[in-house]
């Protein structure tokens, strides 16, 4: 199949609406990051994207829409708590785990009765949404286990050959995927994958947030995970990431001495300079880091880094996310130094 590169021209985004109404799966901007994008209520195109990902069968896809009204043709009921924080935080990097409709089939719901939910803020991906006239189920648009793609260009290089068509809608400016949360009850939450949206930020709607376990450390065999995206290898470039928590000296000096051929470090924005080995930087600041920590990812890959020592970000705010990420592109291998 050849893959075509679409614009976000009026035309352009026409054709792409008119390839998801039609079954096919098609790669689309978000905030986040790129998607790739089927009707979420169609089996077979979702297969697709199960096919093209190379996604397990029990990993559910998030369900995007673009207007409010459409969340009840989506999921059954809707708590209170979830249309308040829909009116925050819609549209936008916020995706909560509601029970299912009937109308969207187990294979997007990856065989659960619940169904994550989302409504994107990138003028590309809602107006594909409201041009096709269907809901979109859309998981990240890399090979599954790679870093996510924060441009067209790298969605190409996962997926050419593949999928019917990439819109083009530049570079996402968060750069992390959504926020995913649980609702208990209507006065707690809890998150099972940190993104833009904080803990700090949910608390300013509900009383109680809490930070689920896995997130920061690796399941044991045999235990249960409330989001099964969270089990798998993921993030992961092709090179061997190791994470290395410490101050700028000691960081410098450990990669020194275990530095070998083909060894890169990827650093904060100004560090590096009395480095020995090559190194890229990506960003200061959590908000920075997020929208870089992919793409860097997969440059290191592109640059022929067989071993990478990166600097551990501070978990807080936006950086949770952006350690939650490097923590699983390194397979929980976190140095103290
Ligand atoms: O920002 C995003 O969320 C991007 C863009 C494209 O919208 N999408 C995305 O999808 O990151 P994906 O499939 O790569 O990650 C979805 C995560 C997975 O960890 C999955 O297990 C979890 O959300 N998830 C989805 N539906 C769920 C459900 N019903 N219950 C628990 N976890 C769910
Ligand atoms: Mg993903």
């Amino acid at each position: 199949m050849e893959t075509k590169l679409l614009s976000n021209s009026t035309a352009d985004l026409q054709e792409a609406a008119h390839l998801l109404k039609e079954g096919n799966v098609v790669g689309i901007p978000t905030e986040t990051v790129y998607g790739l994008a089927a009707d979420a209520r169609n089996p077979e195109a979702v297969r697709q994207i199960f096919a093209a990902k190379g996604r397990p069968a029990d990993n559910p896809l998030i369900v995007h829409i673009a207007k409010l009204e459409e969340l009840e043709s989506v999921a059954v009921s809707v708590p209170e708590l979830a249309l308040k924080l829909a009116e925050k935080f819609w549209p936008g990097p916020l995706t909560m785990i509601l029970p299912k409709h009937p109308s969207i089939p187990t294979i997007t719901s990856g065989g659960l009765d619940t169904v994550g939910v989302r409504m994107p803020s990138h003028l590309v991906a809602r107006k594909l949404i409201e041009l096709s006239g269907v809901p979109i189920a859309a998981p990240s648009a890399n090979i599954s286990g790679y870093p996510s793609p924060t441009t067209a260009q790298h969605v190409m290089r996962d997926m050419h050959g593949k999928i019917a068509a990439v819109v083009d809608g530049g570079d996402c400016c968060v750069g992390v995927e959504s926020t995913v949360i649980a609702l208990e009850g209507e006065d707690s939450v809890r998150i099972l994958r940190p993104g833009y949206v904080t803990k700090e930020m949910l608390e300013t709607v509900v009383p109680h947030v809490t930070l689920d376990k896995a997130i920061l450390h690796q399941l044991q065999e045999g235990q249960t995970v409330r989001s099964p995206g969270m089990k798998y290898q993921h993030y992961s470039p092709h090179a061997h990431v190791t994470l290395i928590e410490g101050r700028w000296p000691e960081f410098a000096a450990w990669v020194q001495q275990h530095a070998e051929v083909g060894t890169y470090a990827l650093v904060f924005d100004g560090e590096g300079a009395d480095l020995s080995v090559p190194y890229l930087t990506y960003g200061t600041g959590d908000a920075e880091q997020a929208h870089q920590v992919f793409a860097k990812l997969r440059e290191l890959d592109d640059i022929g880094a067989k071993r990478v020592f990166v600097r551990a970000p501070n978990p807080n705010g936006i950086g949770l996310a952006v350690y939650n990420r490097l923590i699983r592109a390194a397979g929980f291998e976190v140095i103290q130094v």
